[in-house]
């Protein structure tokens, strides 16, 4: 899973795809490299690292050129060095190619790939060698990559720029890719916000496309299929973004909760209804999503449940357990925040028969052109790595849906429900939260317990702590402590409590067990309680009463990075959108 853009226009590019890139790496940051046509000639500059720095090592910013294609790396195949950095050369330099996805057949390719030189441990190496052998046999650059389109397997989304026929030429198939029409310039990205301060009219490419353009023309078509490829005009105000005054991008996405009610003031419950009315007739509701979203659907399963609803939420790679038993009535609840992750786009092919909802931030993206009904997540932007206000939003869209399906009189109850919207976090508590996030820069491992509908709190806040903090944070169900995790409390233990008002009187017991074997309690809860080592309070936000909790968290986990000196927006190994298997 990576981030490619690539330009060809009449003026210099370079600071374009400089800027597009950087847009991109929250697809993944451990290389990036750039090629580029300069008097003739393909360059390569890339290096495994940060993007500014190795703007900086090789002064990338002095760079002119009309055509280049540059790549953001997130390893999969070959450790994250030098030479495994895209872009990758043929053996004669007159292409260079840049791929994001995976090439599952690459090792039995790359042994029918003879005389060539590999320089590099990655699948993607092999598109530039096949490139090199085709164009050869005498195929033409469009020809060629059709060839190679039909003979690679798995997700992939690449570009060549190819010296000889001055052009560059991009293929779609499971992987995301726009193309993007300027004024005598063109471009192709991962997605739109990287290209929006360039142009807002884009064709979204569909699986089987292959676009190949130089400053001058642009033909696209599909291989596939019949495809109707219409230019669609994007609010550009909609998309860009900007980190303002914060440090980081986690610590705006986290703030931005604050307004979280702005967008919800002209809410519109038209699609609300019509989801209504698909939940209600539905023999069951699968509700799926991986990570954040997962613990998010968890939770609204659960709420859904209590609605009278068959509702079971399960991850993406379960759902094979279940094809054999699926039903014509039975409904998916899709949700995600990128709507590009691979896990829940390729089980799309198997819910033919389905209704599918889709749940969704990023609009334009690959799910939410697949679902029947689409529900905006409306967190805006998110660019750190960790989800949080999309978390929220997710939540928050469950109560909404949860809070239709008990009332008739929908329209005045959610309004009233929004209305009263509350502080989503008291400063009162920021000295304690403090105090918090540096006992928890001192651990290694802390244990997050909660009951019934707080559990799916106490897996994402231990999400939070893994991915941003580094922390070995295990969520465990108070119910199931005695079952076996109880063995692992000592007097050594930090653990967090999340107690909501309707679990109080059942917590209480299974704090007493933690406590009474020497378990420090950090409680979080709207009331203090005798068990509890340190408190947190959180405000009562009534049937709201997830969002605090939530928000608290990502605080912790954001405040005890900065601790730890880890940059929240690009913790290690990770991505932001994972488009991989
Ligand atoms: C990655 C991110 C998680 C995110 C998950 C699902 O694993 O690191 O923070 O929750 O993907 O992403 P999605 O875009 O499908 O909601």
């Amino acid at each position: 899973m990576c981030g490619i853009i690539g330009y060809s226009g009449k003026v210099n590019g370079i600071p374009l795809i400089l800027k597009g890139i950087k847009g991109l790496e929250y697809r993944g940051y451990d290389s990036f490299g750039i090629a580029f046509v300069d008097s003739n000639h393909l360059f390569v500059k890339k290096n495994a690292g940060k993007i500014d720095e190795i703007i900086e090592e090789f002064d990338m910013n002095s760079l002119k050129s009309n055509m280049g294609i540059a790549h953001t790396r997130w390893a999969t195949h070959g450790k994250s060095i030098y030479k495994n950095a895209h872009p990758f050369m043929d053996c004669n330099e007159n292409f260079a190619v840049v791929h994001n996805g995976i090439i599952e057949n690459y090792m039995e390719i790359k042994k029918n790939l003879k005389g060539h030189k590999f320089k590099s441990e990655t699948d993607s190496e092999v598109l530039v060698h096949m490139m090199e052998d085709y164009t050869r046999e005498g195929l033409s650059l469009l020809q060629a990559t059709k060839r190679i389109l039909s003979e690679i397997t798995g997700s992939s989304a690449f570009a060549f720029i190819s010296l000889r026929d001055n052009k560059i030429i991009a293929a779609k198939n499971g992987s995301p890719l726009v193309f993007g029409i300027g004024k005598e310039s063109f471009y192709i990205s991962s997605d739109v916000p990287s290209l929006i301060d360039y142009t807002n009219r884009f064709i979204f490419m569909a699986d089987g496309d292959i676009v190949q353009f130089s400053s001058k023309s642009y033909k696209i078509e599909n291989v596939f299929k019949r495809v109707r490829h219409r230019i669609e005009t994007i609010n550009a105000d909609g998309v860009r973004y900007e980190i303002g005054n914060f440090q980081h991008f986690m610590e705006k996405e986290i703030f931005d909760q604050f307004k979280i009610w702005e967008s919800y003031k002209n809410l519109d419950l038209t699609i609300f209804e019509k989801v209504l009315v698909v939940l209600k007739e539905a023999r069951r509701v699968y509700i799926i999503g991986s990570g954040s979203s997962y613990y998010a659907s968890l939770y609204g399963a659960h709420i859904f449940r209590k609605a009278g609803l068959d509702a079971l939420a399960i991850e993406p790679q379960e759902l094979s357990d279940y094809v054999k038993i699926l039903k014509k009535g039975d409904v998916f609840f899709i949700v995600s925040q990128s709507g590009e992750t691979y896990d829940i786009i390729s089980i799309l092919k198997d819910l033919k028969d389905n209704a599918k909802i889709g749940l969704v931030n990023v609009m334009h993206s690959s799910l939410s052109r697949s679902v029947d009904i689409v529900i905006p997540m409306n967190a805006g932007t998110e660019r750190a790595v960790a989800a949080t206000k999309s978390m929220t939003t997710t939540v928050l869209t469950f109560i909404i849906v949860y809070s239709m399906l008990i009332n008739d009189r929908t329209y005045k109850d959610i309004e009233l429900l929004l209305n009263g919207r509350f502080n989503i976090y008291v400063p009162s508590v920021e000295k304690l939260v403090n105090r918090v996030s540096e006992m928890l820069s001192k651990t290694r491992e802390i244990f997050i317990v909660a009951r019934n509908e707080d559990y799916p709190l106490a897996l994402e806040g231990a999400l939070k702590l893994k991915e941003v903090s580094y922390i070995n944070a295990n969520a465990i169900d108070m119910a199931t402590l005695k079952h076996g995790p109880l063995a692992l409390i000592t007097s050594e233990s930090l653990v967090m409590a999340i107690v909501s008002p309707s679990n109080e009187k059942e917590a209480s017991n299974n704090l007493e067990e933690i406590k009474s074997r020497g378990g420090y309690i950090i409680g979080i809860s709207t009331n203090n309680m005798p068990e509890f080592s340190t408190y947190i309070r959180t405000v009562d936000a009534g049937i709201f009463y997830p969002l605090p909790i939530i928000f608290l968290f990502q605080l912790l986990s954001y405040k005890t990075a900065i601790r730890k000196g880890i940059d929240p927006d690009k913790p290690r190994n990770l991505a932001k959108s994972v488009t991989v298997k």
